[in-house]
C-alpha cells in the first residue's frame, strides 16, 4: 500500500531544550515560514519551507500564518467529571462528596461511560489536546469506554481504574483485593494495545486503606513499565486528614512511599503544599508533578510554586484537572498558570508555558521521546493554532514584534476557536 506524504506549511514551533534550564531563545526553534513533512504517522522533518525537498506525490497543505506545533498533552484530568465541570461553591472534600462521587457513580452504566468518553474526546480534540492522562472511575467499564473511544480515534491515551476502598460511597468502593485484580485484568487487556497505556491509579491516600495501597504497590512492582498516578497535597484540610488517617507516616508522600507507590514513573497531581523533605524526595526519585492551575483557583487550593520547583530540578507538567479544573482548554490552563506565576512574582514566559503544555507534560508521562515536540522522528500528533482567532486577539497579535508577542494573546484569550486543525498519528482529525 502506498503511504501518503504530507507537507504542512506555516509557522513552526519546536524545542531543543527546557526553557527553564537555558534562556528560551536557546531552547526554541521557530520558522516563520516552515515546512513539516509527515509520513507513516511520524514527523519526517521540520525546516524552512524554501529549502524543503518536495516529494513529487506529496499532499501540500498551507496553513498560512498559523502556528504548527505539537498537540497539547494534558497530564492529569478526570474524564468522568466532564458532565459536572464548573460546579459551584465547594472546597475539595465537599466538592468530591457533593458533585464528583454522585456523577462518578453514574459511570457504572457502560452506555453512559461510553457517551461521556466520546464527549470528553470531542472536547479535548477541539481544544488541541492529542494526549490525555485521565482517571477513570472505580468501574472497569469506565476504563474500557475511555480506551475504546481513544483507540477508535487513533489517539495516544492513558488511564486507569480509580481505586477507593474507604471514605467514598458504597457504590464507589472496591476492596484491596478487587482493586488489585481488576487493575491487573485491565492492565493485561489494554496496556500497549495500539497507542494505549494503562496507569495504576489509587485516587489518593484518604480513599485507600493501607492494604489497598500495598496491593497497588505490589501490582506496580510486577509491572514497573506502567505509570502510577495519584493526588498529593492539594488542600490543607486534605493534608490534615491524611495525618489523622496515617498517624505513623512522616508526611503525605510517606503514605505512598511506604506502600511501594513512589518512583520516577509516579505522577502526582497538584503537589502544592509540600514539605522540604517531600520536595527533596520527589526530586531525588525523579517523580512527576502536575500543575493544575484552573483547578487550584477554582477549588481554592493554593498556588503551585512553579519557579521554585523547576529551579529545584523537579519534573513538572501541566494539566486541566477537568472537572476540578474549570476548562478543557490547555490555552486557558496556560493563562491560569501565567496568572498564578504573576501572583508569585515570577511570570512565566510564553515559551515556558508552551513547553509545559507539550514537552513538560510528555516528560512527566515518560513519553518525551514520542510526543510533545515537533521534531523529526516524533509521532505526528500536531496542533495548528490560529493566532488571530477572534477580533480581540487579532487586533492584539497584529502589533506583535516577534513570535512570542504573537502567541501570548492566544494563550491568554484563546479558546477552541484557535484550533485550526489537529493531526493524530499522521492523519488530519475531525474536530
Ligand atoms: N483529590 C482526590 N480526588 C480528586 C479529584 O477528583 N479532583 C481533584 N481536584 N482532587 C482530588
Ligand atoms: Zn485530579
Amino acid at each position: 500500500m502506498k503511504t501518503e506524504t504530507y507537507i504542512l506549511l506555516g509557522q513552526t514551533l519546536s524545542y531543543s531544550a527546557d526553557p527553564f534550564e537555558v534562556p528560551f531563545e536557546d531552547a526554541v526553534s521557530v520558522q516563520r515560514r516552515g515546512a513539516v513533512i509527515v509520513r507513516d504517522g511520524k514527523v519526517i522533518s521540520v525546516g524552512p519551507a524554501d529549502s524543503v525537498d518536495t516529494p513529487e506525490d506529496a499532499t501540500v497543505i498551507d496553513y498560512g500564518d498559523a502556528l504548527i506545533m505539537a498537540g497539547f498533552v494534558d497530564a492529569h484530568l478526570h474524564y468522568p467529571q466532564t458532565g459536572i465541570v464548573a460546579s459551584w461553591g465547594k472546597r475539595l472534600i465537599d466538592w468530591l462528596n457533593s458533585y464528583t462521587f454522585p456523577e462518578e457513580t453514574r459511570l457504572n452504566d457502560p452506555d453512559y461511560a461510553a457517551e461521556i468518553a466520546k464527549r470528553y474526546f470531542d472536547l479535548a480534540l477541539s481544544n488541541g489536546t492529542t494526549t490525555s492522562l485521565s482517571y477513570a472511575t472505580i468501574h472497569p467499564a469506565s476504563v474500557d469506554a475511555y480506551f475504546t473511544e481513544a483507540r477508535s480515534r487513533g489517539l495516544r491515551a492513558l488511564t486507569g481504574k480509580t481505586c477507593m476502598d474507604r471514605n467514598a460511597p458504597d457504590t464507589l468502593r472496591d476492596t484491596a483485593q478487587s482493586a488489585y485484580d481488576d487493575s491487573k485484568a485491565l492492565l493485561e487487556k489494554w496496556h500497549g494495545v495500539d497507542r494505549l497505556e494503562y496507569v495504576i491509579t489509587p485516587r489518593f491516600s484518604p480513599t485507600s486503606t493501607p492494604e489497598q495501597l500495598s496491593a497497588l504497590g505490589a501490582l506496580w512492582a510486577e509491572h514497573p513499565d506502567c505509570l502510577m498516578q495519584t493526588h498529593i497535597s492539594e488542600q490543607h484540610e486534605e493534608i490534615a486528614w491524611v495525618k489523622d488517617l496515617f498517624p505513623d507516616a512522616r508526611d503525605y508522600l510517606d503514605t505512598y512511599e511506604t506502600h511501594g507507590l513512589l518512583g520516577s514513573r509516579a505522577v502526582f497531581g497538584h503537589a502544592i503544599h509540600l514539605t522540604e523533605r517531600e520536595e527533596a524526595r520527589l526530586r531525588d526519585v525523579g517523580a512527576g508533578l502536575v500543575h493544575c492551575p484552573t483547578s487550584n483557583t477554582f477549588i481554592g487550593s493554593g498556588i503551585f510554586e512553579m519557579a521554585r520547583m523547576k529551579a529545584q530540578g523537579q519534573r513538572v507538567g501541566l494539566a486541566t484537572d477537568t472537572g476540578g479544573g474549570s476548562s478543557f482548554s490547555m490555552l486557558r490552563t496556560m493563562a491560569a498558570a501565567y496568572e498564578l506565576s504573576q501572583l508569585k512574582g515570577t511570570p512565566l514566559h510564553p515559551a515556558q508555558l508552551m513547553w509545559l503544555a507539550t514537552c513538560g507534560s510528555a516528560e512527566v508521562l515518560h513519553l518525551g521521546e514520542k510526543i510533545g515536540n515537533l521534531a523529526a522522528g516524533m509521532e505526528a500528533d500536531l496542533l495548528v493554532l490560529d493566532l488571530a482567532s477572534t477580533p480581540a486577539i487579532e487586533q492584539r497579535s497584529k502589533r506583535a514584534g516577534d513570535i512570542w508577542e504573537a502567541v501570548f494573546p492566544t494563550i491568554m484569550m484563546g479558546d477552541d476557536r484557535a484550533t485550526k486543525a489537529v493531526w493524530v498519528g499522521g492523519q488530519p482529525a475531525k474536530i
